[in-house]
């Protein structure tokens, strides 16, 4: 199996509060220490890369350490610019009039649920694109994981959705044509607009698609839920031909953790281990032990890609 260090993307995705952020985080400083440009962009709602690195990361591209950068993407305030950029974009294109209706109605639509989502997408969309020539490693840290499947496939519903309405735009157009222009083909900015998204989307498809390019992470903790909720995601994703190759596992009481009421919690945690190995047995497992405390500062967290430094080899077994 090949080790994340020949992967420029990786995706890190997991239950609600397994360690998303914390694996995410302490994988990118481990690669910016190796010397590799790295940006950490976090995807989800609830931001935390901030209260991690203790610095307030934006929007924008921030310097975290040396060789580190960091976004936090707020999708609500993602979907307010992506509304912004739709209309600027339709200027010109829809007769004053419409402006107002026009407007309205993408106010309407804005307001409807997934649109944040649809504006979240479009950034990561952009990141990929734009940022993969200057660094070396972008780690995506994801919301849990419905969330992250769902941003995963996009790229090929909305290919397919485009594909439609591409195709109706051009019957129109060829109406158009024939009536108002003498057969002459008449430009059509709209399309021209959809077109250019489609190949968008083509491009990331590609690049997430391609098993040299990107790697897929799940972050789990050795408790039933988080067991069947991976086996689920790793079965959807298969499915959109995104393959997990690598699952942390997170929290493992340590050996050195007494008294009589872990002692019963790590019996049954010894089960929950041994069904991960068995169930998973086809990919790369890492496990991360509980730390007597949250994984709050940069000491902690190098403590934590201690436990990583497996993952970063050339060649994994
Ligand atoms: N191995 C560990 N030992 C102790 N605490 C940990 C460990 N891993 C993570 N934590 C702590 O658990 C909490 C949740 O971790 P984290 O925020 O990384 O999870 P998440 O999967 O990103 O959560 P969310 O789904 O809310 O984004 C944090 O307070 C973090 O410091
Ligand atoms: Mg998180």
């Amino acid at each position: 199996m090949q080790g994340l260090n020949n992967k420029k993307i990786i995706f890190v995705g997991g239950k609600g509060g397994v360690g998303k952020s914390t694996s995410s985080a302490a994988l990118a400083m481990a690669f910016a220490n190796a010397g590799y440009k790295t940006l950490i962009v976090s995807t989800d709602p609830a931001h935390n890369l901030g209260d991690i690195f203790h610095k307030q990361v934006k929007h924008e591209k921030t310097k975290l350490a040396n060789d580190l950068y960091g976004i936090e993407v707020d999708p609500h305030k993602e979907s307010k610019r992506y509304i912004q950029g739709v209309k600027e974009n339709l200027q010109g294109l829809v007769h004053s009039r419409m402006v107002e209706e026009v407007h309205r109605q993408i106010d309407m639509a804005s307001a409807s649920p997934g649109a944040d989502e649809a504006a979240l997408f479009d950034r990561l969309i952009s990141i990929i694109l734009e940022e993969a020539a200057s660094f070396d490693k972008i780690i995506f840290d994801t919301a849990p994981t419905g969330h992250t499947i769902r941003l995963l496939t996009l790229p090929e519903l909305m290919s397919v959705w485009i594909d439609g309405m591409l195709e109706k735009r051009k019957k129109i157009n060829d109406n158009y044509t024939q009536l108002l222009n003498d057969g002459e083909p008449v430009d059509d900015p709209i399309y021209e607009i959809l077109q250019k998204r489609k190949e968008k989307f083509t491009a990331v498809r590609e690049i997430i698609l391609d098993g040299e390019k990107t790697g897929f992470i799940f972050v789990l903790i050795p408790e039933r839920l988080p067991i069947l909720e991976t086996k689920q995601a790793i079965k959807q994703l298969d499915s959109h031909d995104l393959h997990i190759e690598t699952l942390i596992v997170n929290k493992v009481l340590p050996a050195h953790a007494d008294g009589e009421f872990l002692a019963k919690r790590r019996k049954q945690e010894l089960d929950y281990l041994t069904q991960i190995e068995d169930i998973f047995s086809q990919k790369q497992l890492v496990r991360v032990p509980l730390f007597e405390e949250d994984v709050s500062d940069l000491d902690k967290l190098q403590r934590f890609a201690d436990h990583l430094q497996y993952l970063m080899k050339e060649e994994s077994p």
